[in-house]
């Protein structure tokens, strides 16, 4: 069995850590009044009655509103000078400058403090009903002789840890033993193949891989260590990797390899945290742009904890002794963020997901919402709209009593989705709320709740900016839209503590996707919809960025692929409409003149070849075979006349002065009604 190793009684818990935790508490007693009941740190602050006039606070006294939820949410080591200082235009975004602290201690020593025994983490393992729960001094303890070992094997303050896991406490102790000891942690999702593993430790220069010998979902049991062995021989970087065993079945170790949890048996159980800087690296999370090469987004310490802490608690209504259901992988930032950092820095307990909606059965999540006693869940479209298909009954079965919210992220949610999950999940008694964000904004941004518990929510929207949030819409023109209801391009006008500060190894590439399109305002790449209520809706990405499932991939990233097979001249990858995914992969690939292969050997081919440079998901669903691609004379790939071929909207195919050969189209039309 694969517990969290060597738990003794003894509290670890620094001194510092203990003496902010009592001050933080002593000023949380004395407020009493109406806002000190939504927000205790609000107190004081003027015009502030209720939820709306403290979302307008926040944005126009921004300094004032984050420098007080600073103070009482984060225990410091030594006071920040400077609340902010940001120039959007520049690229520059600094919060909480002069401030130093430790992630970790936030978000384990000072609740060891007052609460031990409380569970910090429920795995949710593969298995219905072979959880396991780890309280926060345990979960201190796996993380401090982590975190020993780490700096044993000269891990140092500023050193990237890759961490190559499914969802599982060790994971999480392994996030925070980075944060304790100062190093960058870089999480890559357990379902990437080796090379788009290896493609990511070798930006992120990372000397120390952590892994699992064996992975199991739905059943199925994955050689995620074996991935690591194939990646690693094209990581010069690398100089060990860690490795604990999720299953008993034993892998073949190399020179460089060690059991993660025989030498964390042999370290202390304290361990020294460092003293971060406000703005040292906590984690790079790779992402899909519009370019064939994912970037290394930076997140760093105190903006990011901070936003995480304060929308998990006020989006989510989480209250202290609730059960936080998020399903998400912690390979995404959903995990990063609403896993494990936004409930850990709130002394919740969260829960690990490693299985599948659908395993044993549809009734899956359900069953563990009735046995967790889960009270608020958070999960993707994709899954609802899997789910409502299997029916009701899958539903019903299960006592949902427990629950008081229900989150949607990742992708828009349809109304038919949003309502099911609503009326039949919710018994029509839990707030949806439609959460938009993205890894780059570090936690929610739009977001039904907080709000008045009674305002309305309006399904499939995800409504209203949370605080310190001011988002705008522009148009074609660049100019702010201000008439409602409106489209634009959605930005967001301010800075906030949880956003990006660069993309790894390449600043000017974040300034010139986030911050040169629309110049002091930062470019979501989203667009959006704002309705005469002032609502907004997200439309859908600007860019050539699709959303499979709720993963996020560039289509430049997939063409990459497609046109390192021999026998492609080029292709054009787009997403399209799909029922349950959102959307899906659609490739038009033209061979070259002497290819010679057949096309179901060579479709066979590219998803082989997707599969193994990137992972399944992103596999096309259809891959055309045409003579061309349609183009413009400047030689184009007109990807907006794909899209509207494939959606079969052939009166919006618009403008088609411009293309290079008119046939083209014609030859694809005909070739998309043979393939679907
Ligand atoms: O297009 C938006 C979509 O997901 C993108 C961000 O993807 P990623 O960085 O992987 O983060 C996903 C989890 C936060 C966004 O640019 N997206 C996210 N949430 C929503 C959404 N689209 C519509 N509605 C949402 N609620």
């Amino acid at each position: 069995m694969w517990l969290p190793c060597g738990c003794t009684s003894k509290t670890i818990v620094t001194s510092y850590a203990r003496r902010v935790f009592k001050s933080y508490f002593r000023v949380f007693g004395r407020w009493k009044c109406n806002v000190a009941a939504l927000m205790p740190e609000a107190v004081g602050f003027e015009g502030v009655k209720d939820c709306s006039s403290l979302q307008e606070f926040s944005v126009s006294n921004s300094a004032s509103f984050w420098a007080a939820a600073a103070r009482h949410r984060l225990s410091w080591i030594k006071p920040f000078h400077t609340v902010q200082d940001c120039d959007l235009s520049l690229g520059r975004i600094k919060w909480f400058e002069g401030g130093q602290l430790n992630v970790s201690v936030n978000c384990l020593d000072r609740h060891v403090h007052t609460c031990p025994e409380r569970v910090a983490l429920i795995w949710e393992r593969d298995e219905p009903g072979s959880e396991i729960k780890v309280t926060y001094r345990q979960l201190l303890e796996m993380t401090c002789r982590l975190g020993n070992l780490l700096r044993r094997h000269g891990v140092k303050k500023g050193d990237c840890v890759t961490i190559y896991m499914p969802p599982c406490p060790l994971a999480v102790a392994s996030m925070l033993a980075c944060a304790r000891i100062g190093a960058v942690h870089n999480v890559v999702f357990a379902g990437f193949s080796a090379e788009a593993l290896a493609e990511r430790i070798r930006d992120a220069q990372s000397s120390t891989v952590i892994t699992v010998n064996q992975g199991v979902r739905a059943g199925k049991v994955t050689e995620l260590k074996r991935t690591v062995d194939a990646a690693v021989k094209d990581c010069p970087s690398v100089q060990q990797v860690l490795v604990a065993m999720r299953t008993e079945n034993p892998v073949t170790m190399t020179a460089k390899d060690m059991d993660m949890e025989e030498e964390m048996l042999k370290e202390d159980v304290v361990c020294e945290p460092e003293a971060m800087d406000s703005e040292d690296v906590l984690f790079l999370l790779y992402t899909s742009g519009s370019t064939g090469k994912p970037k290394g987004v930076v997140h760093t310490q105190a903006g990011y904890l901070l936003y995480a802490a304060l929308t998990h608690r006020y989006v989510f209504s989480y209250q202290d002794g609730d059960v936080f259901g998020c399903v998400a992988d912690i390979g995404w930032i959903t995990g990063h963020s609403y896993s494990v950092y936004g409930p850990l820095a709130n002394g919740g307990t969260t829960v690990l997901f490693e299985s599948t909606p659908i395993y044993p059965d549809p009734g899956r999540y359900w069953e563990m919402v009735q046995r967790l006693k889960i009270n608020q869940f958070y999960g993707a479209p994709t899954a609802i709209r899997l789910l409502l298909k299997y029916g009701d009954q899958w539903v019903q079965k299960y006592d949902r009593s427990t629950l008081k919210t229900l989150g949607s992220v990742g992708e828009p949610i349809n109304t038919e989705a949003w309502e099911w999950y609503h009326r039949v999940v919710g018994d029509g008694r839990c707030p949806v709320v439609d959460t938009w964000w993205q890894t780059e904004t570090g936690g929610i941004c739009i977001t039904p709740r907080p709000s008045d518990p009674d305002a309305e929510i309006v399904p499939g929207m995800a409504m209203r900016p949370f605080f310190g949030i001011k988002p705008v819409l522009m148009d074609t023109e660049g100019k702010v839209v201000t008439s409602n209801p409106a489209s634009g391009a959605l930005c967001l006008a301010q800075p906030w503590p949880g956003m990006a500060r660069t993309i790894h190894n390449n600043h000017q590439r974040f300034i010139e996707t986030y911050c040169q399109p629309h110049p002091g305002y930062f470019f979501t790449g989203d667009g959006a919809y704002r309705s005469k209520e002032g609502y907004y809706q997200i439309t859908g990405r600007l860019d050539d960025v699709i959303n499979v499932s709720g993963h996020r991939i560039g289509t430049a990233e997939i063409e990459d692929v497609v046109n390192q097979c021999s026998a492609v001249a080029e292709s054009a990858v787009i997403g399209y409409s799909h029922d349950i995914k959102g959307q899906g992969v659609y490739a038009f690939v033209v061979l070259k003149k002497d290819a010679d292969d057949q096309e179901a050997d060579l479709s066979q081919q590219l998803n082989n070849m997707v599969s193994k440079k990137i992972a399944k998901y992103a596999c096309p669903d259809f891959i055309q075979f045409v003579q061309r691609l349609p183009k413009t004379r400047s030689g184009k790939i007109m990807r907006r006349v794909l899209r509207k071929l494939v959606e079969r909207d052939l009166d919006g195919l618009g403008d088609l002065s411009t293309l290079d050969d008119p046939a083209a189209v014609q030859e694809i039309i005909q070739g998309h009604r043979e393939l679907c």
